[in-house]
């Protein structure tokens, strides 16, 4: 437990993986160790960091390293910061610390969005902290502002590009015209996107952070499984065309909504959580978030609308982030304090996306002939969906169609565009694309 060397209070930190973001941490708490300490009300040692491969860490005090982790975590230490990522061992060994009163800080958004539920009731039985700012768009302040600065808020959505490399892809896909792959190998080559771009490009990334942001926002536990999630190795540069076309661009949105209504809430309440690429106008502000940055809309119905924004991946960022929180668990570990737990009390059910409104733009090849409009607004009309623009533009024996509805449930407006593909007089379905940050 924290020590009193010469009647100063010093807390020691057991580090937990030693990558890009923690070789950063290293290096700001020896920089800034009297800043830090002073900041505490005590000093922050580093009492070790477990590594698979000491040889790899020629920058890190040799005398720090060990490939025991679960010794270190066993050990005298008060906090534990964890930048491995993944599940295991990252789970065993935090369950082991908070158990044990050590109070954790931790970068894990996958952990978080799998296990927060366990990892808290650990931390609430044994008095000790659970800090985890960095799982979500890196240096951004985002988990506490929604945790404390909105805790006497109602929160009702929460809207944002979080992962910055499909944001880089898409940004890059609409500057030049080129399609995903191509955008992708040249975003790999230059350092943008991870060897295996996996979990980012599938939206599992994004769908983890979702989950993180609409636990804590509604109250409410939701888990990875429940985020509706579309990655964007689907897009094309016919999307992007049509959105160009449309004044309008295509992000990856992470969209928290709290929804009324529907058949699975007695109080008629729920929440949405979904990933997926969408179009938006130029003009909103997320579209002019361009490059590897992410940026989140939170709206309250005392605050009104907040915008987050700024560097949301990277070792320094992030561990700017994984700092603050170390800071924050130090001070309460001085005070003999505690931030605040888990806080699920609302338990609202999760609507899957199939019932969710949304509104979509749809870009069709068809037959320029008498009747065809009529007969692709037909099926429309029989599945209740209601449009809120089109443009035709005839070519030679072809014409473009345009279509954008208003809001509709998602299953209704997908068995509206399958019926369509479907018809005749359609050649081909262009684009289809989720439509937001408008309703007019
Ligand atoms: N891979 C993420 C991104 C950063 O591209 O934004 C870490 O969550």
């Amino acid at each position: 437990m924290d020590s009193r060397v010469g009647g100063v209070v010093s807390i020691k930190v057991a580090m937990l993986g030693c990558g890009t973001v923690g070789a950063e941490v290293v290096r700001l708490l020896h920089e800034q160790a009297g800043d830090l300490a002073a900041r505490v009300g005590g000093s922050i040692e580093l009492a070790g960091i477990a590594v698979r491969r000491p040889n790899r860490h020629p920058d890190v005090p040799a005398d720090l390293l060990t490939t025991d982790a679960a010794g270190l975590v066993a050990s005298d230490v008060d906090i534990v910061v964890e930048v491995i990522g993944g599940i295991e061992p990252a789970r065993s060994l935090l369950t082991d610390a908070l158990r044990a009163g050590k109070s954790v800080v931790t970068a894990n958004k996958a952990l978080l969005a799998e296990h927060a539920a366990d990892l808290f009731a650990a931390a609430g039985s044994a008095g000790a902290d659970l800090y985890f700012e960095a799982a979500v768009a890196g240096a951004i302040p985002l988990l506490r502002p929604l945790r404390e600065s909105l805790a006497g808020d109602r929160i009702t959505r929460v809207m944002g590009i979080v992962n910055g490399t499909t944001n880089y892809v898409l940004s890059e896909m609409d500057a030049s015209g080129a399609g995903y792959a191509e955008t992708l190998d040249e975003a790999s080559r230059l350092g943008y996107a991870e060897a295996d771009p996996t979990a980012d490009v599938e939206g599992y990334d994004a769908a983890s952070k979702a989950a993180i942001l609409a636990s804590i926002a509604f109250h409410t536990r939701v888990t990875a499984a429940d985020v509706y999630r579309e990655g964007i190795t689907a897009v094309t540069p016919a999307d992007i065309a049509a959105a160009r076309t449309l004044g309008r661009t295509i992000k990856l949105l992470a969209i928290c909504e709290r929804v009324n209504g529907g058949p699975d809430s007695a109080a008629g309440e729920a929440v949405a959580v979904r990933v997926h690429p969408a179009m938006i106008p130029r003009g909103h502000p997320l579209a002019t978030v361009g490059g590897a940055f992410n940026a989140v809309f939170v709206e309250a119905d005392a605050a009104g609308s907040l915008m987050f924004y700024g560097q949301g991946a990277g070792g320094s960022p992030t561990a700017s982030a994984v700092l603050g929180d170390l800071v924050a668990v130090a001070r309460n570990k001085v005070v003999g304090g505690r931030g605040p737990g888990e806080s699920s009390y609302a338990a609202l059910p999760v609507r899957p996306i199939a019932q969710v409104d949304t509104r979509y733009h749809i870009s069709l090849d068809v037959a320029d002939r008498p009747g065809v409009l009529a007969s692709v607004a037909t099926v429309f009309a029989e599945h209740g969906v209601s449009i809120a623009a089109v443009r035709q533009q005839g070519r030679s024996a072809d014409a473009s169609l345009v279509i954008v509805t208003h809001s509709a449930p998602d299953a209704a407006l997908r068995s509206t565009v399958d019926k369509i593909a479907g018809l005749a007089v359609v050649h081909e379905v262009v684009s289809v694309m989720r439509v937001e940050g408008e309703e007019p």
